[in-house]
């Protein structure tokens, strides 16, 4: 902790100058010319130049030079020279671009995923950034949001061990230079939009919220998060950013989070067509007595609280506290002493995509591809002929719509890594039909590479701005003609391999079935290429797990593994039936499922030991589980363990995923797993919403995947 007395500054600061400090505009308010960008949006606002000299905060400053320059034209004109906080979307890396989240979520690797969050708070904090908005951990079922590609999955263990990773990587203790903070979001629940539809309303059941989608925002707030965001959903009936309970009783209250709330983009300002403040004063009482210290982007504190406080509508404590708190995290980052902090733009440069942040760029790629399907056609040999084909065999819009300082200039293409692989002379590329466009003009010409070529790969899939913030689609198929661009090339017969590049699981049942292989690729970021590669031509073997369901078609959406049972339950035994709990048209099943993905070898897996079959209160129980490479090439296993709670006083769903591990092993070589199962491991949130455990049988599961698994049974007595 620095040393700035802050309750001593506190108290010199004028009304004005507090309210100030919960303001935060876009870089381009800073602007020098008087004439230009920044009076358009001060009168848009109703807000003058003051306020802006005022601000506690600036969004999207993203370089040294910028940073260093506003910084100190603002110290010029701010009376007690408080520093400005830089914050800005760092989401999956900064200059070094790492793969999506979706795509990190399925290395289930927490030591990579935190070295990820390490180097971009490196290269952002060289660059001038202090807060990150990231990570975004809200849980997700439903892949027409497109927000999906922001998070790790639909699995809220899986989540909050991943929301505590990055919270480490970026911020370690706060004491590093290259230290930033991190704001954890979006609070609470804007996965669950309803239909998948953007910035939708969200109801669910209390019992849900906490079970599902909470922990990864506790965990965040469990590794010390310095920020948390609001989302812009209702949560039963009350717009999160104006929701006492979730932000006051819960975050607060019940989990002792002291750092500092920011509201969304404008969502303060959107407490009014929502329906729960009739004009800018009202919203900002309401987002300011729920717990909002920062109001982003819009002008409805600066334009109220003074008025509010004066009229004693509000507690002046209530300003105190939320301008102490950004003092606070000023103060920890020590920019009192050093308004500049890190921000250096020669080290910055030295630091971007550096051999060390490239190399673990491409390794976090090549372990999150997943290999849906291989009909012994991959690896494909380094001495082949191939023709890469469709719309991402040479496109630089790999890094994802939420790669903010990334430039797609600086990314490895497909098509440059497989020539870095396997040398120029043996590839060809033919673009077809482009990403969501009906011209089929060059299909022939895809037909007739395919034709000459030993081994094929069609490179598909979604633009990325397809997907992202505002990138909802009702359709979650292959846009534009390249499913039949696909289907013409099977035809021929080649070996094929399918390499998708989406921000969300697609749709891919009308052709799955012809495709001779299925490499999920996501936006793999600035090594997408040389990943790629690694992977096709068997340098890698691919490791990568589904941490969200593939579904079968949109119809079945939201489709999750860690669903409930239900009263009549299609099993093994029941066809025929038609009262049950299924479609009559398609399966229950998503096409590919949760922990789901093969690699190059095969592992066995004998059966599960248990050192005892009932398991007090105060006791743990071993599983243990040898698994086996019975293939001919080293892998990496993720070995799964999954419990169900069989008989309880709420039902509980069929599985849950309660603990992983990795492990490598040589062909033929066998290693023997081991699992602890302790009572907090049992817990549930019961009717009363009071968790806890309760004695009876579980069943464990142990596996390769969600749905390969070994099983045993337990009693808690
Ligand atoms: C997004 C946030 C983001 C913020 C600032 C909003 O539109 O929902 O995730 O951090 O903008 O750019």
């Amino acid at each position: 902790m620095k040393n700035m007395d802050l309750n001593n500054l506190l108290s010199q600061m004028t009304i004005d100058e507090k309210i100030g400090q919960l303001v935060q505009f876009v870089r381009a308010f800073y602007s020098d010319d008087k004439n230009g960008e920044i009076t358009g949006p001060l009168n848009e606002l109703n807000i003058t130049e003051d306020v802006i000299w005022n601000s506690g905060s600036v969004l999207g400053s993203d370089n040294a030079e910028d940073m260093i320059e506003i910084q100190k034209r603002y110290l010029e004109k701010n009376r007690l020279k408080i520093p400005l906080l830089f914050m800005a979307d760092v989401i999956h890396g900064f200059r070094t671009v790492f793969p999506i989240p979706l795509a990190i979520g399925c290395t289930w690797d927490m030591e990579l995923a935190k070295k990820s969050a390490e180097i971009a708070a490196k290269e952002a904090a060289l660059s001038g950034t202090n807060v990150t908005f990231s990570p975004m951990v809200d849980l997700v079922r439903d892949p027409r949001w497109g927000r999906v590609i922001e998070t790790t999955g639909e699995d809220p263990y899986l989540n909050g061990l991943f929301a505590t990773a990055f919270v480490q990587g970026y911020q370690g203790n706060m004491t590093d230079e290259y230290n930033i903070a991190a704001c954890v979001k979006h609070f609470a629940g804007y996965g669950a939009s309803e239909a998948g539809r953007e910035y939708n309303t969200v109801d669910m059941s209390e019992r849900n919220l906490r079970e599902n989608y909470l922990p990864s925002y506790k965990a965040a707030v469990d590794a010390g998060v310095e920020l948390v965001m609001t989302s812009f959903n209702t949560v039963n009936g009350i717009p999160s950013t104006g929701n006492s309970y979730l932000m006051r009783d819960i975050l607060r209250k019940e989990w002792g989070f002291k750092g500092i709330v920011i509201s969304d983009w404008a969502a303060v300002q959107e407490l009014i067509p929502h329906g729960v403040a009739k004009d800018g004063k009202e919203a900002a009482k309401k987002a300011i007595e729920a717990g909002v210290d920062i109001e982003m982007m819009t002008s409805n504190y600066v334009n109220n609280l003074r008025e509010l406080i004066e009229k004693e509508k509000i507690k002046m404590e209530l300003l105190d506290e939320a301008a102490l708190r950004i003092l606070e995290l000023k103060n920890k980052l020590g920019l009192f002493e050093n308004p500049y902090r890190t921000a250096n733009a020669q080290k910055a440069e030295e630091a971007y995509l550096c051999k060390e942040h490239r190399e673990i760029a491409r390794e976090v790629a090549y372990k999150s591809f997943v290999l849906l399907k291989n009909n012994n056609i991959l690896p494909f040999s380094k001495e082949k002929n191939v023709a890469i084909i469709g719309p991402f065999a040479k496109n630089n819009r790999i890094l994802g719509p939420w790669s903010v300082q990334g430039k797609e200039e600086e990314a490895v293409n497909f098509l440059e890594g497989i020539q870095n692989k396997i040398g120029r002379e043996k590839v060809v590329t033919v673009e077809g039909g482009g990403i969501n466009c009906e011209d089929k003009s060059n299909f022939a010409e895809a037909i007739e590479a395919a034709q000459k070529a030993d081994v094929v790969i069609l490179a598909l899939g979604e633009d990325q701005d397809m997907s992202g913030e505002a990138g909802s689609r009702a359709y979650i198929t292959l846009p534009g003609v390249q499913e039949e661009l696909a289907k013409e090339i099977f035809k021929i017969g080649k070996p094929t391999a399918v390499v998708l590049f989406n921000g969300r699981p697609l749709e891919m049942t009308s052709w799955y079935k012809e495709a001779p292989a299925i490499l999920e690729a996501w936006f793999p970021g600035s090594e997408t290429g040389n990943a790629l590669a690694d992977v096709l031509f068997g340098d890698v073997n691919p490791s990568g797990r589904l941490t969200m369901s593939i579904p079968y078609t949109v119809g079945q959406i939201p489709v999750y593994y860690n669903c409930y049972n239900t009263g009549r339950p299609k099993n093994e035994g029941t066809e025929g039936n038609r009262f049950l709990s299924q479609y009559i048209d398609i399966p229950n099943e998503p096409l590919y499922h949760f922990g789901y993905g093969l690699s190059y070898t095969e592992y066995s897996y004998g059966d599960i030991d248990l050192n005892k079959t009932v398991m007090k209160y105060n006791e743990k129980i071993t599983a243990k589980i040898k698994v086996k490479n019975i293939g001919k090439m080293a892998g990496i296993e993720t070995v799964q363990l999954y419990i169900r709670d069989i008989t309880a006083s709420t039902v509980r769903p069929i599985k849950e995923l309660k603990g992983f591990k990795k492990i490598y092993l040589e062909p033929n070589e066998e290693k023997q797993v081991t699992f602890e199962i302790g009572e907090d491991m049992l817990k549930f949130y019961n009717s009363e919403c009071n968790y806890l455990s309760e004695k009876g049988k579980f069943e464990i599961m142990i596996g390769h995947d969600c749905k390969n698994v070994k099983g045993a049974e337990f009693e808690l007595i």
